[in-house]
């Protein structure tokens, strides 16, 4: 469907020697917090509703002057796009446009798109199958049954070999899905817009690498890893939140294409994780601090009840193996206490959250349900990023798993500098193990993406289903997966082609 004048682009010169050096890269705290706007439906009727998006390209104020604006890649030409809020049992309908410019204005590619949201069970056909590809100038629709537990979700770009550009360049944004059991539990609520009574906080984290004229600099060394040097929180360099003393949730997502976290606070006080990639956990666990690899969500809750009005607490991070630190990544972003409480209510975590009884989740599981183990070995071979040896084929399946069949699925990371963190489309997981040992207190959760480090094997135990078809399982480390770190597996006999099946047009 050819539906827009191409926009042509002149090329345009952005070298790495233009980077910012270190010194006179922007202060941190001088930006203040926002949060990607709600997408409005353009219809709704009795089951669905829809919606209609532009990816296309912008100039925007990233940095502060003297830095000039930054050409982005963005869902209706923002990054982050707009957050989607949907309600568990009616389905979502996407008409999603590529108005992007026929060449990369700088790295020359055709930016080409697939659009995955990340933690659906959504139909092969509607998966965001990598070959799938839409063009500049085509559309596609999508529909998602938001049939799962509550959870926080995001849709980004999958489209294939230029995932990792296109998610650098913005296209990403978070999902959210609501539903009756979490509408029940007296937690933090309302999505925030700076006012009293919006206490449920979106967080997307990314890191990027900025030129002194303020454009992006995609720089992935020789395929390797994307390190920036600049934190974006929700598409702005370490912004400051104004708080009131009391509970707030947090969806954080870690949208950088290489870079791990491990964050903190710089008041020592604890952060309570009450859910994950697979919606909200069994029961809230307090941390200190807390690991999360490219892809995975954690569902913060921070009481700034523990601070007097006038405290300052910065979101730290305090670094991971593999992940280049620079003093300026350290830091993520920072509340400043503001107010009292201006609600009496205050919310409270209740001992338990999520009794996990679907029949795809995946807490309630048991080892000796499983009928196999599979195992994936992640390693870089001759410069090639391999899975089992092999590398990204749309036409060869790795794996063969009956509808219902309950696995266990080893991921081995054989070492060599590297962290893979592993994502496994369709299901919801359970992580038994790493390295024989039980998994971290915080992500004793269900999950999608399982960080795995550096000679660490992770076990996971899942359900694979509700549907049929083919689905991917790659590295979220978006260099590797575009070199071509994925595979995929058919659940259920005879999977077709996500890209030959041929959506219905709910627009036309
Ligand atoms: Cu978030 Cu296959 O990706
Ligand atoms: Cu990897």
């Amino acid at each position: 469907a050819l539906l827009l004048p191409l926009e042509r682009t002149a090329r345009t010169q952005v070298s790495v020697r233009d980077r910012i050096p270190e010194g006179r890269l922007p202060r941190p705290f001088r930006t203040p917090f926002v949060v990607p706007p709600v997408a409005r439906p353009v219809r709704t009727d009795a089951t669905a509703d829809y919606y209609r998006l532009t990816m296309r390209r912008a100039r925007v104020q990233i940095l502060p002057a003297p830095f000039g604006p930054t050409t982005i890649f963005g869902y209706n030409g923002i990054t982050p796009g707009p957050t989607i809020r949907a309600r568990r049992g009616r389905g979502t309908v996407v008409r999603q446009i590529n108005a992007l410019p026929q060449r990369h204005p700088v790295l020359g590619y055709r930016p080409t798109t697939s659009v995955h949201l990340h933690g659906s069970d959504s139909e092969p056909q509607y998966d965001g199958w990598a070959d799938d590809v839409t063009q500049p100038g085509e559309y596609k629709d999508y529909y998602y049954p938001n049939d799962q537990d509550a959870r926080t979700l995001w849709y980004h770009d999958h489209g294939v070999h230029h995932t990792a550009q296109n998610a650098y360049m913005g296209c990403a944004a978070q999902y959210h899905t609501s539903d009756d059991l979490e509408d029940s539990l007296p937690i933090p609520k309302g999505y925030w817009n700076g006012r009293p009574g919006h206490y449920d906080v979106p967080l997307m984290i990314r890191d990027a690498i900025f030129a002194n004229s303020g454009e992006l600099i995609y720089d992935d060394e020789s395929e390797s890893n994307l390190m920036g040097d600049v934190i974006l929180v929700n598409g702005v360099p370490w912004p400051v939140m104004k708080v009131e003393r009391r509970k707030y949730r947090f969806r954080i997502l870690n949208a950088s294409l290489s870079r791990g976290y491990r964050l903190a606070l710089s008041s020592g006080d604890p952060m309570t994780i009450i859910g994950h990639d697979g919606g909200l956990a069994p029961a809230p666990v307090e941390v200190g601090s807390f690991r999360t690899g490219p892809a995975e969500r954690y569902e913060v809750v921070i009481d700034f009840a523990r601070r007097k009005v006038g405290e300052r607490v910065v979101l730290r991070n305090l670094g991971v193996p593999n992940s280049r630190e620079f003093a300026s990544t350290q830091r993520i972003m920072r509340f400043d206490v503001v107010s009292d409480a201006t609600d009496a209510a205050n919310n409270s975590i209740p001992s338990v959250l999520n009794p996990g009884e679907g029949p795809y989740s995946p807490m309630n599981l048991q080892t000796s349900e499983a009928v196999r183990t599979r195992r994936w070995v992640f390693r870089r071979k001759n410069g090639l990023w391999t899975i089992n040896g092999r590398t990204w084929d749309p036409a060869r399946s790795d794996a063969s798993v009956g509808l219902d069949d309950v696995e266990v699925w080893q991921f081995e990371n054989r070492g060599g500098g590297w962290n893979h963190p592993v994502h496994v489309h369709l299901i919801d997981f359970r992580i038994l193990d790493r390295n024989g040992k039980p998994p971290f207190a915080w992500e004793r959760g269900p999950k999608d993406t399982a960080y795995v480090g550096e000679n660490e094997t992770v076990r996971v135990l899942a359900r694979f289903g509700p549907r049929r078809g083919k689905y991917m399982m790659h590295c979220h480390n978006l260099v590797h997966e575009d070199h071509d770190m994925m595979t995929h597996f058919d659940v259920g006999p005879s999977g077709v082609d996500p890209a030959t099946i041929d959506p219905p047009r709910p627009y036309d």
